[in-house]
Formats: structure tokens, sequence, C-alpha cells
């Protein structure tokens, strides 16, 4: 059993807190994995008591998380733990009281979980140290996207480690915490016959793509401020890259690992000049083209303008500028409003140099490893197989390479995986700091671009695969998008 812990969860009655933190500190809860003594502190703006808060997080569970919902006892148990504070991020009062709170229980673990506005972390961070909050064992989780680029992001490091060290600084991105990422770290690196082929000789080119089926939603001055860019490829797209791309690290050690996360970052060739136009694709959706089917367009979402320039989608091709992965393209799609929900990895493999069934082309079958990590977690590995029968007649077929699952114990969710994980003082599947500003400094150049040279998005409608570009993109190499092909 771990040591009684106090999470304090600024933002607390935020989006972040409701769909997720929650319902993921109440499976913890179920599991026994908090030590009984814990506290959950939910601290935002609004005045309401901790029996009226503890209502609103249990109206949200069943709405967002139905499945984790328990036992009335369960409930009760767990909101026993859960307090509310009225909380102003201006008000020295309030941070008196909150430390009042916290000085009940002086020796403890404190987990402070930044779920508000990026711009409000420095100002929490340097309010918690002014009132003496930040003891040597506590930590801080920041949510992405942690600055809009490169120097505001350098910004909000500098100073929260002022008050942080690094080692108490967590950058949660919530993609590294899926099962099936933890999973694609044990099939490369425990596995002999993956590894000898994981490079230029043997594979051809490697896509992914996190496509939601969902719009911005109530989320529209948000995303007006962010956009795709910052809001999916900076962060989620480019670690997922990093962990299909890296070295095997010499252990499982935090830095061990992020050390090899880092040198993809760093070896990512910059995208600049003409292949800022050929390889970067920036779209918005329009209005569906479904007539039974009517969905919004983006510029009419929602504290959206009708004018937006904002991206809801992006596709590229980047390039891994090293030995290992020299000529093998990494092409990156994600987007809202797509055709369907997925979340999903696919290595395609060379195709063999010449085939010696005269009766079917099966040069034009490549094996390809496809990594899905959602809406269903699976590992699948295309191969050629001879169909049963009279005849050497080939088809292709898919072996299934799924972990056993047990469907009465799911596997964690990603949040709920990386809460464990941070009040356990893991930072293993959390950003650091350099990787993060590495990831800002190859971004920058692109949205640069946009800003400067006033690219507008292209149209693609609601619930397709994005813009014909996209599609081009990979057409002018001689390629297609896994869906097409
Ligand atoms: C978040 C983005 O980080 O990830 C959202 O801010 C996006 O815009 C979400 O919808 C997608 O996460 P998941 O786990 O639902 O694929």
């Amino acid at each position: 059993m771990n040591e009684p812990i106090d999470i304090l969860l600024f933002g607390g009655r935020g989006d972040l807190t409701q769909r997720k933190l929650i319902p993921s500190l109440f499976q913890l809860h179920k599991k026994g994995s908090l030590a009984p003594d814990s506290r959950i502190i939910g601290l935002s703006r609004s005045g309401i008591s901790s029996e009226e808060y503890c209502e609103i997080l249990f109206n949200a569970l069943e709405e967002y998380a139905p499945k984790c919902v328990g036992t009335e006892e369960q409930w009760s148990n767990f909101t026993q733990r859960v307090s509310f504070l009225t909380l102003d991020g201006n008000s020295r009062d309030d941070f008196i009281k909150l430390s009042q709170i916290l000085e009940e229980q002086q020796s403890r673990h404190r987990l402070f979980y930044l779920a508000t506005q990026p711009s409000l972390y420095v100002h929490i961070c340097r309010n918690l140290a002014e009132n003496n909050l930040i003891t040597g064992d506590s930590r801080v989780i920041l949510e992405k996207p942690i600055g809009q680029d490169l120097k505001t992001a350098q910004e909000i490091n500098r100073q929260v480690s002022t008050w942080f060290s690094e080692e108490q600084t967590y950058r949660i991105d919530h993609y590294l915490g899926k099962e099936t990422v933890q999973n694609l770290l044990i099939l490369r690196f425990a596995n002999s016959m993956f590894e000898s082929q994981w490079n230029n000789h043997y594979i051809d080119h490697i896509q992914i793509t996190i496509a939601e089926k969902i719009g911005v939603g109530t989320r529209g001055s948000f995303f007006e401020q962010v956009g795709t860019m910052r809001d999916m490829v900076q962060n989620h797209l480019l670690q997922l890259l990093c962990i299909i791309a890296m070295e095997p690290p010499y252990s499982s050690s935090p830095d061990a690992i992020r050390d090899e996360k880092l040198k993809v970052l760093k070896a990512l060739k910059p995208i600049k000049d003409e292949a800022l136009q050929k390889n970067v694709v920036r779209g918005q959706y329009g209005q569906s083209a479904n007539e039974t089917e009517k969905l919004k367009a983006y510029r009419n979402e929602e504290d959206v303008p009708t004018d937006s320039n904002m991206e809801t989608f992006v596709a590229l091709k980047a390039e891994v500028d090293n030995w290992r992965w020299s000529g093998v393209p990494f092409y990156l799609r994600t987007g809202k409003r797509m055709a369907t929900g997925l979340c999903e990895i696919v290595v395609e493999y060379k195709k063999i140099p010449h085939s010696i069934f005269s009766s079917f082309n099966s040069s034009s079958i490549p094996n390809k490893l496809v990594i899905r990590l959602q809406p269903d977690e699976s590992i699948k590995l295309r191969i050629c197989e001879k169909r049963m029968g009279p005849g050497m007649n080939i088809q292709p077929t898919e072996l299934n390479l799924n972990p056993d699952q047990n469907a009465n114990d799911p596997p964690p969710t990603a949040y709920e995986r990386l809460l464990h994980d941070a009040i356990n003082a893991n930072a293993t599947l959390f950003m650091r700091r350099d990787e993060l500003e590495a990831a800002w400094q190859w971004v920058d150049p692109i949205i640069e671009d946009w800003n400067q040279n006033n690219r507008i998005p292209e149209m693609y409608p609601a619930g397709s695969w994005g813009p014909a570009a996209s599609t081009l993109l990979l057409a002018k190499d001689g390629r297609l998008w896994n869906e097409m092909s």
C-alpha cells in the first residue's frame, strides 16, 4: 500500500476533472490503490459546498464514465476523501485557507494537478510557493498544451522550475498512458524478431493516425487559441512517433526511455522552404456532405468566428534523419469530425523483391503491422497465406497478436494509469522538459509559416477522411492511407 497523499485538483469543476480525473481516481479507490487516508481536494472559483461538489461529480460519472459507477457504498466511501474549496487564484486569503487544510496533515506528499488554462500555471505555482505549500516531496502535474510555442513553453518551464525541480514536475500526455502504447514497448523490446527488422532495410513507411469523429463541441474558444497542431500534433502524435522510432533504451528507467525519445525528436528533419507546403496539409471541417447526418461546419460551432482559419486537421510527412530511419517517411495525420474515430499506427514493410507465384502478384500485398490504440485495442500482422485447396492461390490474412483480454478486468484507462504513476512518483510516462521543448522547436516553423504566409486551411466535409491534399500527400509517393489500401 502506498503512502497517504493529498491530491489537489486545480480546475476542480472543469471538464477534464469531471470526465477523466475523478472517474480515474474513483477506479484507483475501488482497486485499493489509494491509501486509506488520502484526500482529494477540488479547487475552483465556484462557491459550492463539498456535498454539492460530490453530487456534481457523481452526475458527471454517470454521464461520462458509466462503466466506472460502482456500488452506492463504494461511492459514499470515496466521497469521504473528497472535499471542495473555493479558490480564486488571485486571493491570498483563499491560499491561506488551503494551507490550513493542508497543514492538518503536514507530513504528507502533495500532488498538485493543474487542470486549468496553461496561462495560469505560473500564477498558481507562485501562489503555492509564496504560501509555503510546496514541500520537498510535492509533485505538480501540468496538462498539455504547455505554452503556445517554444518561447512560451520555455518561459513556463523556467518559472515552474524555480519552485518545482524537474523530478517533481510531471508533464502529462495521456496517449502515453494507453494500454497499447505500453504493449508496443513490450512488442519492440521483449521480442528479437521485430527489433531485427525495425529499420529502413525492411520498413517502407509508417503511418500514425488519430482520427476523431467528434467536432470541437463546446470547446470552440479553447480551440480557436490552439488548433490541431498544438492540441494533437505537438504532443500526442510526436510522442507516438518517438515510441515507434526510438532506439532500445538501456533500461526501463524514466530517464533511459526519455533520453531515447529526445534523440528521435532531435533527429526529426526540420520542415522548411518548399517542404512547408509540399509535406504539410492544414484542413478545417466544413458542413457534412451527407444529407442524412447533418453535421455543422467548424465555423458554425459555438464560440468560433464565422471567418475562422483555425485548423481542425493536420497531415504531414516527417523524416527521422538517422541511421535506422533514413529514407522511411512517417506520415502523421489527425483531425476532428473524421469519418470514424480511431487511433492506429501502421508499419508497412517493403514489398518482396520478386514474386515466384505467377498466379498471383503477392508483391502487391506487403506485410503490415497494425497497432490499434482505439477504439478496440489490438495488434495485427498482415501476412500472405495459401488459400486452402488445389492450386497455389495466395490470400492476405491477419495474425492476431492481441494480448489476452479479460473483459471482467479491463486494463486501466490512460488517466488512471498516469495518476497511479504520479501518485507513486514514477515519471516514465511523463514528458521531460527537454522533450517538450524539442517538440515545440520542430513544430514552431510550421505554425509560423501558416501565420506569416496566411495559409488558409483546405476545407473537408465533416464525416470524411480529411482534405484531398491529405490523400495526395501519400499518392505523390505512390502510397495510400491504410483505410484506402
Ligand atoms: C486531448 C485533446 O488531449 O485529446 C482533445 O485536447 C482530444 O482535443 C483528446 O479530443 C483525444 O483523446 P482521446 O483519448 O479521446 O483520443
